[in-house]
């Protein structure tokens, strides 16, 4: 496969955004042509930020799955299309070719409609990373189904919330999952969900750890029983459903600053142009290529570049059910040699932990057949970055830092590999079609190099979040309110002399630990949930491993039994009941009060400077209500 919309200079670069820039409709016109559409579209591009209300390609008909799958049969169909590596090191991988994969979509797309699945409907995904997984979520785009995609590490409590919000009848999930040494029983924490959730019709069920599951007749069903059922049917088609490019697609969970997470919305023509094109240019993709993107799909990364983008390109991507640590630090390193990996995209706190294992893990591979290494999800720090490019990449593979979000739906600010240069903690420039801009507090563009400010972008893309699902008006607030004309990323960002883009982190009240996001409100919800809990704060701290740690600060009545570690284990567990394991705290500090100003807010910069360790220049604490117990807490610090 070629792919025309392909950069091969630091000039092409050049040329491709200056065009992209001055005439963006014209850019995207012609990348957006080089995918299989049923009908062109009549304009390229409608919009405006004041809604917003962004269309892409309006009046085009496509489906993505064609441009995935169907597309390629013809060159690619013996080709492998998606590498399957079990969490067991000794466990049999799978091969894919593109021929195998559309099969199976085609097939479980029948066992969905075969269940009363229809366009528009909302289908929860609740899986390990088997490629049932994949075929699931290709095989909802078949029918014009919607994914919403949860990921492993969530509560029963998580999933009732999303199920609700996207009103969700049918999932697809598990018997259980394996991580590692551990196995996780989410068919269980599906049947926990499912008490609040009535209106949930089919549960498909796979077979796949043999964990022990409760069945509820006429509501759930096995995966290979449905399978059955269509085999016998005879007709194996299933015809694409012709979308609209501006239908929805999948349906996204992120946290945000405030309590709730919101379901943010891609659809169908942009984000497909706009994943492939990035994965191509970044990773510099070349035909025949192995991409290992190491990401969980129950994350945008994982669907942007384990599916969309690559298949999209008629690429091999790899899954790795596992752990990078388990059997032993050296998983991936095993991986990489086994399927020869070219392209290897991971997160700098992967790379963070396996730092701490030493170079002996590494030892005795070879991994000669890397050429591009990427990283994704949080700032990468100085330390980690040499580290890999040292080690990993053997000093001759460009690293990759890749700047984006969920909302953004693909890279927006990264270098390209070997073609524009890195700059170790820098994502360095945008790719085409992307303008950032940093805006002061008052939302005035501060123009220049060398300077720093809140990071926006100011014209769409065609991956831009179009809403978030039940609620625009949120989209509204949250994105393109704060500054006028401009959507906000939420993130800080500093411009050096010569225009590369660095990111320092959120300017919200969002954390980042281990490359996931946390909305701080959201875990002080779960934590005053518990019973005993009067009031809570919860901010970030430097951690080695993590990017981020928890802090917890939390005003308590009496310790249960008069030991407060057990409390904190309750309060811990509280917090993975409501939200999940990833959102548990790391410290928890008992404090008999927060500093509060007098309106009541809480001054979250003096709980952040004590947690960092920073006890001396607190700032200026006058306009507390009560100083005293900045004193209190400065002491208590854990
Ligand atoms: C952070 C993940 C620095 C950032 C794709 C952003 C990064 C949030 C980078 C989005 C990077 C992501 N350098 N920070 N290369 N990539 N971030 O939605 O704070 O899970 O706003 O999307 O991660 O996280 P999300």
């Amino acid at each position: 496969m070629s792919y025309p919309f392909k950069i091969s200079s630091e000039e092409d670069y050049r040329k491709a955004w200056n065009k992209s820039v001055k005439d963006p409709e014209g850019f995207w016109d012609g990348v957006a042509s080089s995918f299989l559409w049923r009908k062109k579209w009549d304009s390229v591009l409608e919009w405006n930020f004041k809604d917003p209300d962004v269309k892409w390609f309006s009046g085009g008909k496509l489906n993505i799955t064609e441009n995935c799958l169907d597309r390629h049969l013809g060159l690619l169909g013996n080709q492998p299309a998606l590498i399957w590596e079990p969490n067991d090191p000794e466990g049999h991988h799978r091969v894919l070719t593109y021929r195998d994969l559309y099969n199976k979509v085609i097939q479980f797309a029948n066992v969905l409609k075969n269940n009363g699945v229809e366009k528009g409907d909302r289908v929860c995904i609740y899986m390990g990373m088997v490629p049932e997984l994949a075929i699931a979520v290709l095989a909802c785009a078949r029918i014009g189904a919607v994914h919403s995609v949860i990921f492993g590490g969530f509560s029963a409590q998580s999933i009732a919330d999303r199920l609700q919000d996207a009103q969700a009848k049918y999932i697809i999930t598990c018997d259980g999952a394996s991580r590692g040494a551990k196995e996780i029983p989410l068919k269980n924490v599906i049947d926990d969900a499912l008490v609040q959730c009535r209106f949930v019709e089919r549960v498909i069920v796979l077979t796949h750890t043999h964990t022990p599951v409760s069945m509820i007749k006429g509501r759930d069903v096995w995966w290979e029983d449905e399978i059955k059922k269509v085999e016998t049917m005879g007709n194996p088609d299933c015809p694409a459903e012709e979308m609209d490019a501006e239908d929805p697609l999948f349906i996204l969970y992120t946290s945000g600053s405030t309590g709730k997470p919101k379901g943010v919305v891609h659809t169908c023509g942009g984000y497909m142009v706009y994943t492939t094109y990035s994965f191509v240019n970044v990773f510099q993709y070349e035909p025949g290529d192995i991409h290992f993107c190491t990401a969980d799909i129950g994350w945008i990364t994982g669907h942007s570049y384990i599916l969309y983008g690559p298949l999209g390109a008629g690429a091999t991507t790899m899954m790795f059910e596992g752990i990078p640590t388990w059997p032993d630090a050296g998983r991936f390193w095993d991986i990489v040699d086994k399927y020869k990996v070219n392209i290897l995209y991971t997160a700098p706190t992967a790379i963070r932990s396996l730092m701490g294992y030493g170079l002996g893990p590494i030892h005795g591979h070879k991994l000669d057949s890397l050429k591009v290494l990427g990283s994704v999800g949080e700032p990468i720090n100085e330390e980690a970055w040499q580290w890999m490019h040292d080690n990993i990449g053997k000093g001759k593979c460009p690293i990759v830092d890749t700047w984006w979000q969920t909302e953004t739906g693909g890279i927006m600010i990264s270098n390209m590999a070997g073609i524009t240069p890195a700059k170790p903690t820098y994502a360095t420039l945008p790719l085409p079609g992307i303008q950032p801009v940093l805006v002061d507090e008052e939302g005035n563009e501060i123009e220049g190099n060398d300077v720093s400010g809140n990071l926006c972008i100011k014209h769409p893309w065609p991956s831009i979040i179009r809403t978030t699902y039940g609620d625009h008006e949120r989209c509204r607030q949250t994105y393109f309110s704060t500054y006028k004309d401009m959507y906000f990323t939420g993130d800080g960002c500093y411009r050096d002399a010569e225009g590369n883009y660095r990111i320092t982190g959120r300017v919200d009240d969002v954390l980042n630990v281990s490359g996931h996001r946390i909305g701080t409100a959201e875990v002080e919800n779960a934590i005053n949930m518990h019973a005993g809990v009067i009031e809570s704060a919860i901010v970030g701290y430097p951690h080695d491993v993590k990017g981020q740690g928890i802090y917890a600060y939390v005003i308590y009545d009496h310790p249960h039994s008069g030991d407060e570690n057990l409390t904190r284990q309750d309060i811990t567990q509280t917090v993975t009941r409501i939200i999940g394991p990833i959102a548990k705290p790391d410290k928890i500090q008992f404090v008999s009060g927060l500093p509060k100003t007098r309106s009541g807010k809480i001054m979250r910069r003096i709980l952040r400077k004590v947690a960092e360790g920073e006890t001396e220049n607190l700032g200026d604490t006058s306009t507390l209500l009560d100083p005293a117990v900045v004193e209190e807490i400065k002491k208590g610090r854990i």
